[in-house]
């Protein structure tokens, strides 16, 4: 086994992949609904009352807590069948407005978190001769974390976690930011415990130097490779708990690398495979998450320590597989996401971003950070 990982000849060979909802819903007033639409839109909203019990009455904040209860086909569903009837209760009202000639200011009036409140607000009562009355905005909800002053504060002040709290959790934050709610928050800030880069989001700017790196106590480093304070506190914590486990010693062998470190790295791998395989396995300069001291990569080690490619099938790898995320680290590339990642799965390429993200991110069932936060897939530049 080489000393180094870097070197072994399985990543000689190919050169290491390492080192060298948006807004509102649509508010063009449907035709006037039939007889058979409106008992739709009562039934429908009466499926997404069921699937939200007595999170109905709530803001934006336990919007997570209704889908999250759901398993993945319900999710989807819930979704289809929502917007179906907010767009045929909107419809209802809309045309009963313009019946009584006030059309116009229903219309006016009906903001994102209107519709949002009337998706969860429950069925309208439904009177004797079967027709349902609308009600439109019957629930006064935040219309964004960022009007939250608690959540602001928190933003100005760089404090992640507060804002995460602020915001309702790691899932309520998650959904806020996938839905286009949070339009205070930015995915680009590579100080962030949210941020997205990848090969359509490059680094702004472009040769971002993060300010606090630290090196990880108490962790075999096979290179003088920091990390930013929260997440070399965090591997600290993992790699101890591992072993506490009995899943033996994690090290790293790469976390923090300059732009021109990774220039260095990714014209090593144009030159061994090529543009496009190289562009497989490692993040051209200006694109890669190491760049922000947030991604680390590790390494099984009993006595020496293995190479990069043995972490998918150790000890070390199946505990992390399991684990990380209860350190705020997520396994970045995953297995049979190339196609949203553009990278090759990298059983070792862990990225911070903050436990309760990483909870979110878990207890979602979660595979790209990209889907995590309602982005698009990147897998070219
Ligand atoms: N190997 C990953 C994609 C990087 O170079 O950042
Ligand atoms: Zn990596």
């Amino acid at each position: 086994m080489s000393p180094d990982p870097e070197l072994s000849p399985r990543r000689a060979a190919r050169a290491e992949a390492e080192r060298l909802a948006t807004a509102a819903l649509a508010q063009v007033p449907p035709p006037a609904p039939t007889r058979r639409q409106l008992r739709e839109a009562a039934a429908a909203s009466t499926v997404a009352v069921d699937a939200g019990a007595g999170a109905a009455r709530g803001s934006w904040r336990r919007l997570p807590e209704v889908v999250a209860a759901l398993p993945p086909h319900r999710r989807r569903r819930l979704a289809v069948v929502a917007g179906a009837a907010v767009a045929v209760v909107l419809g209802v009202a809309v045309a009963i407005g313009a019946a009584a000639g006030s059309a116009r200011d229903i219309a006016a009036s009906a903001s994102v978190d209107d519709t949002v409140s009337a998706a969860v607000a429950g069925p309208p009562a439904v009177p004797d001769d079967g027709l349902p009355i609308p009600q439109v905005a019957a629930v006064a909800a935040t219309a964004t974390p960022c009007d939250d002053p608690a959540f602001t504060a928190a933003l100005a002040q760089g404090d992640d976690t507060a804002a995460i709290a602020a915001a309702g959790g790691g899932s309520a934050f998650r959904t806020a930011v996938a839905s286009g709610l949070a339009p205070c928050v930015s995915l680009s800030d590579p100080d962030r415990e949210w941020l997205v880069v990848n090969k359509q989001r490059p680094l702004e700017p472009l040769d971002y130097y993060p300010g606090d790196l630290v090196m990880p106590s108490n962790v075999r480093a096979l290179e003088q490779s920091a990390l930013r304070a929260a997440p070399a506190e965090a591997l600290t914590a993992m790699v101890r708990a591992a072993a506490d486990a009995g899943a033996g010693e994690i090290g790293y062998l790469s976390a923090f690398r300059s732009y021109s470190t990774q220039q260095s790295t990714y014209a090593g791998r144009v030159a061994v495979g090529g543009v496009a395989e190289a562009d497989r396995e490692s993040a051209r300069p200006g694109f890669s998450e190491h760049q922000t001291g947030k991604a680390v990569d590790i390494v099984p080690c009993s006595g020496s320590c293995g190479t990069l490619d043995d972490v998918a099938a150790s000890r070390q790898g199946e505990w992390v597989r399991e684990h990380a995320w209860e350190f705020g680290f997520i396994t970045r590339y995953a297995e049979g996401r190339e196609d949203y990642s553009g990278y090759e799965p990298e059983a070792w390429h862990l990225r911070y971003i903050g436990p309760e993200l990483a909870q979110a991110y878990h207890d979602g069932g979660y595979t790209t950070l990209e889907e995590f936060f309602g982005l698009p897939a990147a897998p070219t530049y």
